[in-house]
């Protein structure tokens, strides 16, 4: 038997428009699934957090990865920011964008030469290195075409950041960075390396971090390094705080670290370092400002719950499935409704394809339009094809305007590229290598 639940009317808050868009009129002409992100509370993002910052040497470099759409890092290149990538083709994204590759940092467990290569062709601002074979690939690399290399090593502090584990990375069981001794001996012998500077130190503990003490405790041990490596005679110029700043995601339980308390714990940290700092935020600048468009397909009444079947799904936004995270979800029409609690899901062949359980949501019809918050950040970015669902479109918003930045995938450019397998080839173990 599907729950009977007495309609209750809580006044449950509505989103019909975001950044002076109507949201019904939008999804009516460009359909949904559909990211929307506002520009101007990107921004305003950028604006707040180099105002915390005032009056420190420091680079923002965008964590490409939370948002790579070109427009979004667009908005960061005219906001004078930088970025931090992890890989070739956010390399790409980043210069097409007008990211100046002296503002480019490149983190990452898993640089391949040909990324290292590419990255040094660019003229990017350093390597923050995350093990010793990766050093000497940058050696390597470096050598090869008759460069220099600026490098930061990246410490892990051994920080619980306090947040979800699969977005833990500042533990010494991750597999980021290094300890601090091992870095120490890397500074010991850096004289044997003629193609990297190794002269920058890099801490990135975790996403989502919602206390300012883990990252003060991780920027104590960095400076406290820091401090020990320049009386061995290592000269530091630079010193990357990372990103991991959390964001609001459920509305009156979130409570994230403000920015500016977030920038008196870098300057009490660091507050005798004469180099420049880095900084690498992703999430804090762009989650908050995306919201995800869907419709609702239809409400199956279940033999214990009640599912409210949605056309968007984990193959678009995996967070919820991937860390159970939680996700406000808003009607885009006012007005009272009689509530009741849903199992939001998607169409994937998944029981993993849930966006919430239990939720309190005003009653739902078919075709109703739902705004999925706090969707701005590894949203659109870690989306799949799952299930052979095209990728969904997104669209950039600013003062009451639209302008569409990818359109939806065509079924014809999601198979684009496959083939039968009809042209076999041979080949033999010597090729292999
Ligand atoms: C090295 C590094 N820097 C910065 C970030 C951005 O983190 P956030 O989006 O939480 O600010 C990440 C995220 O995984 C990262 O791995």
């Amino acid at each position: 038997m599907a729950p009977t639940n007495s309609p209750r009317h809580d006044t449950i808050p509505s989103q019909p428009s975001f950044d002076g868009v109507d949201l019904d009129a939008l999804a009516a002409r460009l359909g949904t699934p559909l990211y929307a992100y506002s520009a101007t509370a990107i921004r305003r993002r950028i604006g707040e957090l180099q105002a915390a910052l005032h009056g420190l040497d420091t680079t923002i470099c965008y964590a490409v990865k939370a948002n790579s759409n070109r427009a979004v890092l667009e908005l960061m290149a005219a906001g004078g920011l930088g970025a931090d990538i992890v890989s070739a083709g956010e390399l790409q994204r980043a210069l097409a964008a007008g990211i100046p590759a002296e503002r480019i940092v490149f983190s990452g467990v898993g640089k391949t030469d040909s990324e290292i290569d590419m990255a040094l062709e660019a003229g990017i601002d350093r390597f923050n290195v995350e093990s010793l074979d990766e050093l000497h690939a940058i050696e390597r690399v470096a050598q090869a075409r008759q460069a220099i290399a600026c490098a930061a090593v990246r410490i892990n502090p051994d920080v619980d950041a306090l947040t979800h584990a699969k977005i833990s990375t500042g533990r010494a069981e991750n597999k980021f960075g290094v300890s601090i001794a091992e870095a120490r001996r890397w500074f010991a012998e850096r004289r044997q390396l003629a193609h990297v500077r190794l002269d920058g130190l890099h801490v990135h503990i975790g996403s989502q971090i919602m206390d300012v003490e883990p990252f003060r405790l991780a920027l104590h041990r960095i400076a406290a390094f820091w401090r020990e490596l320049v009386k061995a005679g290592h000269p530091i110029v630079s010193i990357d705080v990372g990103g991991g700043l959390g964001v609001r995601y459920r509305t009156g339980h979130d409570q994230p670290v403000a920015a500016a308390d977030y920038a008196q714990a870098i300057r009490e940290a660091l507050a005798d370092f004469d180099g420049r700092l880095l900084l690498e935020p992703g999430r804090w600048l762009v989650a908050e400002a995306g919201v995800l468009l869907t419709r609702v397909l239809r409400i199956k009444e279940g033999t214990e719950r009640r599912f409210l079947v949605l056309d968007a799904a984990m193959n678009d936004l995996q967070r919820p499935s991937l860390y159970d995270a939680w996700h406000d979800i808003l009607p885009v029409a006012p007005g009272l409704r009689p509530t009741t609690t849903y199992d939001v899901v998607g169409p994937v062949c998944e029981t993993g394809d849930t966006f919430a359980r239990e939720r309190a949501l005003p009653e739902c019809a078919p075709g109703d339009l739902l705004a999925i918050q706090g969707a701005g950040a590894y949203g659109a970015s870690m989306s799949s094809t799952y299930n052979s669902r095209p990728l969904a479109a997104e669209v950039m918003l600013d003062a009451g305007r639209y302008a569409v930045i990818r359109r939806r995938q065509t079924l014809e450019e999601m198979v684009a590229g496959e083939k039968s397998a009809r042209d076999w080839q041979a080949v033999r173990p010597q090729e292999q290598a």
